[in-house]
């Protein structure tokens, strides 16, 4: 991390920035709860050694949780989980070409045995629920956050009624 670097709670890494515009489901969703994170563009396969180094420090800069999208070969939650003892959530995310984030998933799940890592589901929907599944991770020790947690999802059962609701006439 650089020295220029803020400090956050939540770090979002990516393996490109062509990640970006799905992983900003995630930064926006985080901002909404008041987290502005750390963003990285890292990659485990062109960038290794930076981003062995900044999992490995990241514990140290006051980060909590790291999310680590990437698609194909979705390697980079996984070297996230291998160089730290922080909680990784993984967001398999789709490529171009090839077979629609099915991939990445395979590759983000699949860890051995002592390395887990929480995976999402493939694309905006798993770019959303991680930054969620950070929060509710981060609320177990910040009551304030908790709070927020609880109006989100009374929020979203409100939505969800109405919608019952204005169907039945
Ligand atoms: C992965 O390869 C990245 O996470 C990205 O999803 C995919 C393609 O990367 P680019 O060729 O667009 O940089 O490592």
């Amino acid at each position: 991390m650089g020295k220029q670097a803020k400090r956050s709670t939540v770090a979002v890494v990516m393996g490109s920035d062509s990640d970006l515009g799905v992983m900003q489901n995630c930064i926006d969703q985080l901002k909404d709860f008041g987290i502005d994170p750390v963003v990285r563009i890292l990659s485990a396969h062109r960038t290794p050694e930076q981003a062995g180094q900044f999992a490995a420090g990241a514990a140290a800069e006051g980060i909590r949780v790291i999310i680590a999208a990437a698609g194909m070969a979705a390697h980079l939650a996984g070297a996230m989980a291998a160089r730290s003892r922080l909680p990784v959530i993984g967001v398999p995310l789709a490529a171009a070409e090839g077979p629609m984030g099915l991939d990445a998933l395979l590759s983000t799940v699949q860890m051995p045995p002592g390395i887990p890592v929480a995976s999402m589901a493939i694309g905006k929907v798993g770019a959303k629920n991680a930054a969620v599944f950070a929060v509710q991770i981060l609320a177990l020790s910040d009551p304030a956050l908790a709070d927020k947690l609880e109006q989100f999802r009374r929020d979203q059962s409100d939505k969800a009624l109405k919608k019952d609701a204005a169907l039945q006439g």
